[in-house]
């Protein structure tokens, strides 16, 4: 199976079993804006619980917020977005498609370096043993040639995106031979700058009526509590202020399912230090978020950072972490260095002083501030496009299973009688309202244990239990695993325990103390 093809099963899977499903499906649905199920929504709970508990819970020096989407429009002039925040976009006259600009140029050059990779896999084969790839592309005249093709590109591309010089990106696209992939035609419209944030009126009337915007990010609402929470919290610098919220953008390629949404949910902390301090600090969250992802046990050969080379003017370091998606290394998460940026325009556009007083220097100053920025929607995705698995079993059957962290997963426990009869099921029920204080529980009586097991697994349930006669007798249940697929026979009074074991997030914030 290609990866496109694990992909459309695991976006026809989310829906299939009430993970996530298209917005306002009865009326064909909404372009980039999705529904989650009863199931899903309980995913992006734990997604949600995981990283609020990692920050707030665990650094006695970062507190939680949960500012307004609405904001005062000037924060947005404040923060770049109402001048800066743009795509370039351009227009295919054939197909009447629409695509940034950008993107069309780093599509080209990822078919380069495909080539450059086809390269270096026939060489690696005619060679065999005595290969040494390194040296293969530090001097073979064809990939050499590729190679400085894609960087003469890049190089233009991000100059003129830096000039905002539109006319030339539209001519690199020219240049680079560059087709719309649905048309195949090269006829395309000047490139323009398309404004992501949405925005509406407030007040009851719209006459009048003043123009705000829906958040494109929640950090704006932590710039502009910061004197508010640092004095009525008497937060001593270094300290973080955390954030989980919906964040808008009218994102015009919006593909990939829910990579990239029109409505999106975003966790974000910004850590306030010392000026002169930012680098050390970026270093430690750089780090400290690596560390939270592997903790899921996903694999660590599935991440890697993307270290920025082209900063935005307001940063002094940048790096996203990458996850191996079924479509390629896409960026999750990105942790910025962003100077005094941010409250330094808050600071000239409110007329309001924001700054830090240090009682142990006597001074004041505007903090800089180190961000962390992650999509829980992509989160989301990260988890499921890693835990989709379909398994052959002995016997020849067939398991679709999802290996969801089993702290995280949705379902923690599913209570099955063997029959709906001879007093199992009060047994079974008996089980699940004491663990359902706890735990997230199932009970399911329907169809043979066989088929309610593979129900199971394709939800991503950790744990069985299995009722059966002889529980009458012996006050035994079987407990089933779900990626083992081993059984076990405990007593009912061990139970409690056994899926706090196996469930619990204390595993997962151990190893971030390590
Ligand atoms: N405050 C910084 C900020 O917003 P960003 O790189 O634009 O930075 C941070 O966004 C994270 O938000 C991304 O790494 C991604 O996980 C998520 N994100 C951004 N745009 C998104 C979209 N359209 N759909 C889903 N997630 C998105």
């Amino acid at each position: 199976m290609t990866q496109e093809e694990v992909f459309k099963k695991l976006v026809a899977h989310c829906k299939e079993y009430g993970f996530i499903f298209p917005s306002s499906e009865i009326y064909d649905g909404l372009a980039a804006v999705y529904d989650y199920g009863q199931l899903g929504v309980e995913l992006k709970n734990n997604i949600k619980k995981y990283w609020w508990d990692s920050m707030v819970k665990l650094n006695s020096n970062i507190v939680g917020i949960d500012a307004a989407i609405f904001m005062h429009p000037k924060v947005w002039e404040a923060s770049g977005h109402v001048g800066a925040f743009n795509d370039p976009l351009i227009d295919n006259k054939d197909s009447k498609k629409r695509y940034r600009a950008d993107v069309l140029i780093e599509e080209w050059c990822e078919k380069q370096n495909e080539k450059i990779n086809k390269e270096v896999a026939k060489a690696a084969k005619r060679f065999g043993e005595s290969f040494d790839e390194t040296m293969f592309r530090q001097t073979n005249p064809r990939v050499i040639d590729i190679q400085n093709k894609i960087s003469a590109v890049q190089q233009r591309m991000v100059t003129a995106l830096e000039e905002n010089n539109l006319a030339e990106v539209k001519q690199i696209i020219l240049d680079c031979e560059i087709v719309c992939p649905i048309s195949g035609s090269r006829n395309w419209t000047d490139v323009r700058q398309f404004n992501l944030m949405f925005d509406t009126k407030i007040g009851s009337v719209a006459e009048g009526a003043n123009t705000i915007y829906l958040r494109p990010e929640t950090a704006q609402g932590i710039f502009v509590n910061f004197l508010n929470v640092q004095k009525s919290g008497r937060m001593k610098i270094p300290f973080g202020i955390a954030q989980m919220g919906k964040a808008f953008r009218n994102e015009i390629v919006a593909r990939q399912f829910i990579f990239r949404m029109r409505e999106f949910e975003q966790m974000e902390m910004q850590f306030f230090v010392q000026p002169g301090q930012e680098i050390q600090w970026f270093n430690h969250w750089k780090n400290f978020r690596m560390k939270w992802h592997r903790a899921l046990g996903l694999g660590d050969d599935k991440y890697r950072y993307h270290d920025h080379e082209k900063l935005a003017h307001y940063a002094n370091a940048a790096t996203d972490v990458e996850f191996q998606f079924p479509f390629g290394f896409k960026e999750v998460e990105g942790i910025h260095s962003r100077t005094d940026y941010d409250l330094s325009r808050h600071q000239q556009f409110s007329g309001r002083k924001i700054q830090y007083f240090d009682p142990e220097s006597g001074e004041s100053f505007v903090p800089y501030v180190v961000e962390t920025s992650i999509g829980v929607d992509r989160m989301f995705l990260q988890i499921m496009s890693a835990a989709y698995a379909e398994e052959q079993l002995e016997g020849g059957e067939q398991r679709v299973v999802l290996r969801i962290p089993a702290a995280l997963a949705p379902i923690k426990v599913a209570v099955m009688p063997l029959v709906k009869k001879d007093g199992l099921p009060e047994v079974a029920r008996d089980i699940v309202n004491k663990l359902k204080f706890d735990y997230m529980c199932q009970y399911d009586e329907k169809d043979s244990i066989g088929k309610r097991y593979r129900r199971q697994d394709a939800i991503g349930t950790p744990l069985c239990v299995t009722v059966d006669h002889q529980t009458l007798e012996d006050g035994m249940v079987t407990v089933r695993h779900r990626d083992s697929m081993q059984q076990q026979r405990i007593k009912i009074e061990e139970l409690q325990q056994i899926v706090e074991t196996e469930v619990s997030m204390k595993k997962l914030f151990e190893k971030l103390m390590d």
